[in-house]
């Protein structure tokens, strides 16, 4: 948003950063925290007056977070700067100064930070409607995912596929904070009912900011973003695209192999000093298939193949479709399930019988299971986990054509009569079906708004497993997602709404 540019902030490894931020100063003002927006001040001016402030003892913050005191900013506009500090989700906004730069000019004169005047401030300020207009209903747009509708269709992908790119390329520089700030901003652009036409359109949007607002701006204008071209033509980010795209390669390693000057698969097939894991090592030899987008059709005779397994098994089993097929999409990169049994502790062994029929029938070409870890006597779990603690496994299957309705969704000149297909099954005990229900149903995006909601407008810990209560101080049941939603004071949103 107002940050530097990515590059700057990649690793700490790298040389000091040209602002001298690694350098240590003795700090004079424990109690003013600055933070300086980049935008209009422009980089190098940030990163002088940066280490001017720092070289007086006062503390400037890299990052816009809940400890910053004092916000500096020239040449903003008032209304923009406050509609992105109004979408930073900061909890103490209203106890932050808002300042223009004069403040700062003032401090840095003085040595010390200089009280705060009216002629410092940059006035929030509210669009004021022309008088003799008839107030029209706004429908305001609501900062969390769960209180808006998001079907499948989306009327801004222009939009949104140039915030994944920025979100991307943040997420492999490990840089948080921007990441979410272009996800949350493309999944509100996912719930508007219309394209984006203008730019006043999204000035007032919730998780709007400068820099998202700045992009919308140059795609309007010239039909593409001149930042994001940029990324895409950066060869660190189309090397760790590639390589995060097989199976079992997340950031970590690919930045490790881009690090060791690989560029391409054949580089890594052919480095002797490389040695893969077995999901790797299944990853680039199903590359094909599994990077091939699963169809509704492929979803639903998969459905029928672990029904039939499930129901050999124990016939009171139950099979649920989730993820992205269960919110309507037509096309997935995995398909995942649900398996549940009524019979207490029978779905700790559920996965393991169900794996073992896959062999026989020969249809297993990868499996990773994770045996359950679930204990109800450590909920509510206050630290966040990635993952839950039910038995789960994340398999490839080999799906047969002639299972599959109008056929295979494979390459023309593919005629093997078979693909791979990634398929994810986790067997919650039934009394936490519904939690792992909503949690497993997504979108990720849509889960992460409700865990946020529910921690900090309700004062609840929402998880795969559990809900708490904090005030109370207990554990609130629920046999479906609609008494989630109604503990969570939420109007109860379809899976095809949650598509945020
Ligand atoms: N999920 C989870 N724990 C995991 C893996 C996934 O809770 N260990 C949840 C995710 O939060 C997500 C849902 O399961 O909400 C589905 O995940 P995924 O298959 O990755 O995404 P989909 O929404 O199904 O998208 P796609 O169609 O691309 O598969
Ligand atoms: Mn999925
Ligand atoms: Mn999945």
């Amino acid at each position: 948003m107002f940050q530097s540019p990515i590059v700057l902030r990649v690793k700490k490894r790298q040389k000091p950063l040209e602002d001298g931020v690694s350098r240590p100063v003795k700090v004079k003002f424990e109690d003013v925290r600055l933070y300086l927006v980049e935008r209009k001040m422009g980089h190098s001016r940030r990163s002088f007056l940066t280490q001017l402030a720092r070289s007086k003892g006062f503390i400037v913050e890299d990052v816009l977070s809940d400890t910053v005191t004092h916000v500096v900013s020239e040449n903003s506009q008032a209304l923009s700067l406050w509609t992105w500090l109004r979408g930073c989700d900061l909890k103490n906004l209203p106890s932050v100064h808002v300042l223009d730069i004069s403040w700062f000019t003032d401090s840095m004169r003085e040595g010390r930070p200089v009280a705060v005047e009216t002629r410092h401030l940059v006035q929030d300020t509210v669009p004021v409607l022309p008088e003799c207009s008839t107030p029209t209903p706004e429908v305001k747009v609501s900062q969390y995912a769960c209180q808006r509708r998001t079907n499948t269709e989306n009327y801004n992908t222009i939009f949104t596929d140039a915030f994944e790119v920025l979100a991307l390329s943040y997420e492999f520089s490990e840089i948080e904070g921007q990441c979410q700030a272009f996800r949350r901003a493309a999944s509100v652009l996912k719930s508007l009912p219309s394209a984006v036409r203008r730019l006043g359109e999204v000035q007032d949007l919730p998780c709007f900011g400068e820099h998202t607002i700045g992009i919308i701006e140059d795609i309007l204008q010239y039909g593409h973003s001149f930042e994001v071209e940029k990324i895409l033509s950066d060869e660190r980010y189309q090397t760790m695209k590639l390589f995060t795209s097989v199976f079992g390669v997340g950031p970590k390693t690919a930045e490790k192999w881009y690090r060791s000057g690989l560029r391409s698969f054949s580089d890594i097939l052919t480095e002797p000093d490389i040695h893969l894991n077995p999901m790797q090592q299944t990853g680039f030899l199903h590359y094909e298939d599994i990077s091939r987008a699963v169809s509704k059709a492929e979803a639903l005779a998969l459905g029928n193949i672990i029904d039939e397994a499930v129901h050999a098994i124990t016939p009171d089993a139950l099979t649920t479709l989730t993820g992205g097929f269960r919110r309507g999409k037509e096309f997935g990169h995995d398909v995942d399930f649900i398996v549940t049994t009524p019979e207490p502790g029978r779905e700790k062994s559920l996965l393991p019988d169900i794996i073992d029929r896959f062999k026989q029938d020969g249809i297993l070409l990868y499996c990773d299971y994770q045996a359950s870890t679930f204990d109800v006597s450590n909920l509510p779990s206050l630290r966040f986990e990635a993952m839950d603690h039910f038995a789960k496994c994340f398999l490839i299957l080999r799906l047969k054509a002639n299972k599959v309705e109008g056929g295979l969704n494979s390459a023309e000149e593919d005629d093997r009569g078979w693909r791979a297909v990634r398929v994810d099954l986790v067997s919650p005990p039934m009394d936490r079906y519904a939690f792992a229900l909503l949690g497993w149903t997504g979108s990720r995006q849509f889960e992460r708004d409700l865990r946020r909601f529910a921690r900090i407008e309700r004062r609840m810990l929402l998880d795969n497993h559990t809900l708490y209560d904090k005030t109370k101080n207990k554990l609130l049941a629920a046999t479906t997602e609609k008494d989630i939603f109604a503990h969570l004071g939420l109007e109860y949103l379809e899976p095809w709404q949650r598509n945020a």
